[in-house]
């Protein structure tokens, strides 16, 4: 079965349908999606969970086109697992990869190494103050943050549980700031 043909299920009309299928392929011929699920089966859970919120935020993938997403804690191509603590392709920038071949316009945050990547990113550590003052304020159609705060590089940079709290307020708020107004909250793990 090819890559795409597997995600095929998730379209919810022919429009979803020829859209995924064409993004499904572009990722695999693009990252070796097909062999990263045959070695890593997770990852096809961590994709379906992307399309769906993704459905959700615009209620359709259609609507994807031309939108600016913020994707903080992107994922990047040097991302470890928080159960191996092993360089993992699950997390590298699937979220990102997956918005810009649904014709929308990604920027992505990470600590971690997006060379090569050719949507817009930045190295940054979400924990500094002012990590995303640079973003200029309503400037996105679309914010996501998502497994950050429970990965080995978090915990590494940040052992404390007593930072964590500021650094979720700043990140919520830094969110709100960054969105339009009538932009939408992908996903967030700040409580
Ligand atoms: C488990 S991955 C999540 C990837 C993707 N967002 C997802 O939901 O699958 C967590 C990511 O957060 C990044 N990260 C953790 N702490 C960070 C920090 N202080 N600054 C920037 N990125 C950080 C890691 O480099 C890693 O790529």
């Amino acid at each position: 079965m090819s890559a795409a043909r597997g995600f095929s299920a998730l379209a919810k009309t022919p429009e979803e349908r020829r859209l995924l299928g064409s993004a499904i392929a572009a990722l695999a011929e693009r990252y070796g999606l097909a062999t990263k699920v045959a070695r890593e089966p997770e990852l096809a859970g961590i994709l379906e969970e992307f399309i769906g919120r993704l459905q959700r935020a615009f209620g359709s993938l259609a609507r994807v086109r031309g939108k600016r997403i913020l994707d903080i804690g992107s994922g990047s191509n040097s991302s470890r697992s928080p159960v191996t603590g092993k360089r993992t392709a699950q997390f590298e920038p699937w979220f990102s990869r997956l918005v810009l071949e649904l014709g929308g316009e990604p920027v992505a945050l990470d600590a971690g190494d997006l060379a090569g990547e050719t949507f817009i990113h930045h190295r940054v550590d979400l924990g500094k103050p002012g990590a995303l003052d640079f973003l200029p304020a309503a400037s996105f159609d679309g914010v996501q943050d998502s497994r950050v705060f429970g990965s080995p590089e978090f915990l590494a940079a940040y052992p404390s549980r007593g930072d964590h709290a500021h650094i979720k307020a700043e990140l919520a708020r830094q969110e709100r700031r960054v969105l339009r107004p009538g932009g939408v909250l992908i996903h967030t793990d700040i409580a």
